[in-house]
C-alpha cells in the first residue's frame, strides 16, 4: 500500500493587521502583558464582507495549484472550522461551489483547533484504502466573528486565517507516516461557544448575556493543552518506532508561545531552533488553520530538507488533540 501524501499546500491571511498597540487603545492591556504571556504581537482580522468560505477558497485554490491539479480532480472536500458561514449548509459545500469542484463531495469537520490533523487523518485513511484519489482539506476560521473585543482575557489571543492541503496517493510531497487522535468531552465547558446551537438558540437573553462569544478557562486550558500535546507526540513516536531525535521540525498548535515552550521542554533532544513559533507571534491563535499555516510557510521558505520528519501536534475545544508525523519526500 502506498502511503498518502500531502502534494499541495496553500494558505490565506486577511489584510487587516491588529497589533498589541491597537489593543492598548481598545482595552486595559499592554504590549508587555500580551507578549510576555502569549508571545503574540499581531493578528489578522477578516474584512466585514469576508467570510470563512472566502478565506478557505483562497487557500484551497493555492493548494490545488501547488499540487498541479484542477478543481475537478478533487474527490472530496473536508473543511475544518469552528466558525462556519452557517450552521448549515456546510462551508465545504460553499467552497465546492466557489471552486467549481463539480466532482467533489463536501463535508465540514468540527474538532475545533485540532481540525487540521483530524481532517488529515480521515484523508489518509480514505486515500490509502482507495476510496478517493485526491482529497482537499481546508482549515478556515473567522474567529473575529465570535470574539468579544471588550474581554481582554480572550480577545488578544485569536486571529483569522485559512490553510489548505491536497492529500493524494500519487505525486511527491509530505508522506503522512502516522496520526494519533484523542478526545475528552468531560472538559467541554472549559472552552465553549455557549449559544447559537439547539441548546441555547439565539434569543434576547443569549445576546444580553454575551453567550455568542468564546468562553474559556484560560489557566485550565493551558495545563490540558501542554499535557495532551505531550501525550500525543509520545503516542505518535511510539507507533512509528521513532525517537524525538528523528524529528527535524516540531509544529505545535500555534496558540501561545508559552504552551509551545512548555511542550518543547519535555523533549530535551529537540532542537529549539526547529520548534516552530512564527505563526503564533505574527497571527495569534488561528484555531484549525494554525498548523496548516506553519506547514505551508516552512515548505514555501524551502526550509524542509529531503527525508526530514515533521511532527504536528494540536489541541482544541472538546477537548480534542492529536499528532501527525510527516516525511518530506
Ligand atoms: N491584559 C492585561 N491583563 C490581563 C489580560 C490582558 N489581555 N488578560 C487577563 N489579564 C489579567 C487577568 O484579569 C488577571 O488579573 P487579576 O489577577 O487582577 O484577576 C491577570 O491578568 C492574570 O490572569 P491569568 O488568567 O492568571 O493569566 P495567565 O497567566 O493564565 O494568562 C492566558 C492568561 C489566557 C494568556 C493563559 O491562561 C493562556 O494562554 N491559556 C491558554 C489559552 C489558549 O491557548 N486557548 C486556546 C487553546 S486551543
Amino acid at each position: 500500500m502506498k502511503k498518502a501524501k500531502i502534494i499541495g499546500l496553500g494558505s490565506y491571511l486577511p489584510k487587516k493587521v491588529l497589533t498589541n498597540a491597537d489593543f492598548e487603545k481598545m482595552i486595559d492591556t499592554s504590549d508587555e502583558w500580551i507578549t510576555s504571556r502569549t508571545g503574540i504581537k499581531e493578528r489578522r482580522i477578516a474584512a466585514d464582507d469576508e467570510f470563512t468560505s472566502d478565506m478557505g477558497y483562497e487557500a484551497a485554490k493555492k493548494a490545488i495549484e501547488d499540487a498541479k491539479l484542477k478543481a475537478e480532480d478533487i474527490d472530496i472536500i473536508f473543511v475544518a472550522t469552528l466558525t462556519p458561514d452557517y450552521i448549515f449548509p456546510s462551508t465545504a459545500c460553499l467552497i465546492q461551489e466557489k471552486l467549481e469542484a463539480k466532482n467533489a463531495a463536501a463535508l465540514d469537520i468540527q474538532a475545533a483547533c485540532s481540525g487540521y490533523v483530524y481532517a488529515l487523518s480521515l484523508a489518509k485513511a480514505l486515500v490509502e484504502n482507495n476510496t478517493y484519489k485526491n482529497i482537499l482539506i481546508i482549515a478556515s476560521e473567522k474567529l473575529s466573528s465570535i470574539i468579544n473585543y471588550k474581554d481582554r482575557s480572550t480577545s488578544v489571543l485569536f486571529g483569522d486565517a485559512a490553510a489548505a492541503a491536497v492529500v493524494s496517493q500519487d505525486g511527491s510531497g509530505l508522506e503522512i507516516q502516522s496520526i494519533y487522535l484523542g478526545a475528552s468531552g468531560s472538559e467541554a465547558d472549559l472552552l465553549i461557544l455557549p449559544a447559537g446551537g439547539c441548546k441555547n438558540p439565539a434569543s434576547e437573553k443569549t445576546l444580553k448575556e454575551g453567550l455568542h462569544y468564546i468562553k474559556m478557562g484560560g489557566k485550565e486550558v493551558f495545563k490540558h493543552a501542554v499535557r495532551r500535546m505531550q501525550q500525543a507526540i509520545e503516542k505518535c513516536l511510539k507507533e512509528t518506532n521513532l525517537s524525538e531525535k528523528d524529528i527535524s521540525w516540531l509544529i505545535p498548535h500555534q496558540a501561545n508561545e508559552r504552551i509551545i515552550d512548555a511542550i518543547a521542554k519535555r523533549f530535551e533532544h529537540l532542537d529549539n531552533e526547529k520548534v516552530y513559533k512564527e505563526v503564533v507571534r505574527k497571527f495569534g491563535n488561528t484555531s484549525a488553520s494554525s498548523v496548516g499555516l506553519a506547514l505551508d510557510f516552512l515548505k514555501k521558505e524551502n526550509k524542509l530538507k529531503s527525508k526530514e520528519k515533521i511532527l504536528l501536534t494540536v489541541f482544541g475545544a472538546g477537548f480534542t488533540w492529536g499528532a501527525a508525523i510527516l516525511e518530506n519526500n
